[in-house]
């Protein structure tokens, strides 16, 4: 039988993975508000994700921050967003999109598809910046309606690249 990656929970509560049967493979998702308590596993999984550049536990639980939850109670991802101008009269809110992975043995099973739709079950008109190389995210986005807006050279460091500024269309 194929192996496949899970997380475990080391000492310091950080999630570590290792290998296991597939038949463990766990992808019953539970989109759920973050918690105190998952504070390390976040971390975890953003600096594999994010390696030269990565947020620390309170970056994640000071903002409104979305995580995904396997059958098993790991942490398999997260969406971090913020509300940028609330709702006016015949205006909607309008939030932006901060953060957002999934721990990589995860990855293609859904999971980002999920934290997104519900983050996009808020409302309003949604904005975000992406690396200009990164084709995975940029699909996940364009599947869900986003479409480029703008480009800012030099954005983002180690290594420097521009940033693709996307916003979503609700209701096209
Ligand atoms: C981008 C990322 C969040 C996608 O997470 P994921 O859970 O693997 O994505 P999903 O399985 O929900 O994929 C949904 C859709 O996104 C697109 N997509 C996701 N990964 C892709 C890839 N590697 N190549 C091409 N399209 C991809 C596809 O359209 C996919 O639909 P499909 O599987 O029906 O083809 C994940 O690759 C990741 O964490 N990357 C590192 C961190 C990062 O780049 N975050 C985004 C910062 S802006």
């Amino acid at each position: 039988m194929a192996t496949c990656w899970r997380c475990t929970l080391s000492k310091d509560g950080a999630q570590k993975p290792e290998a296991l049967q597939e038949a463990d493979s766990p992808l019953n998702v539970m989109v759920r508000p973050v918690r105190g308590s998952d504070g390390y596993a976040l971390k975890a999984i953003e600096k594999r994700s994010f390696p030269s550049d990565s947020w620390h536990p309170e970056d994640f639980l000071s903002r409104d921050c979305l995580v995904a939850e396997l059958e098993s109670g790991f942490i398999a991802g997260y969406l971090v967003s913020q509300e940028i101008c609330p709702p006016l009269p015949g205006t909607p809110p309008e939030r932006e999109i901060l953060n957002l992975a999934v721990d990589i043995p995860y990855r293609r099973k859904g999971i980002a598809a999920r934290l997104l739709e519900a983050e996009l079950a808020r409302g309003g008109i949604h904005f975000l910046e992406v690396r200009e190389s990164n084709n995975a995210a940029q699909m996940l986005y364009r599947k869900f309606g986003f479409r480029e807006i703008a480009r800012r050279p030099e954005y983002y460091r180690a290594p420097v690249e521009a940033a693709m500024v996307m916003r979503s269309y609700p209701g096209l």
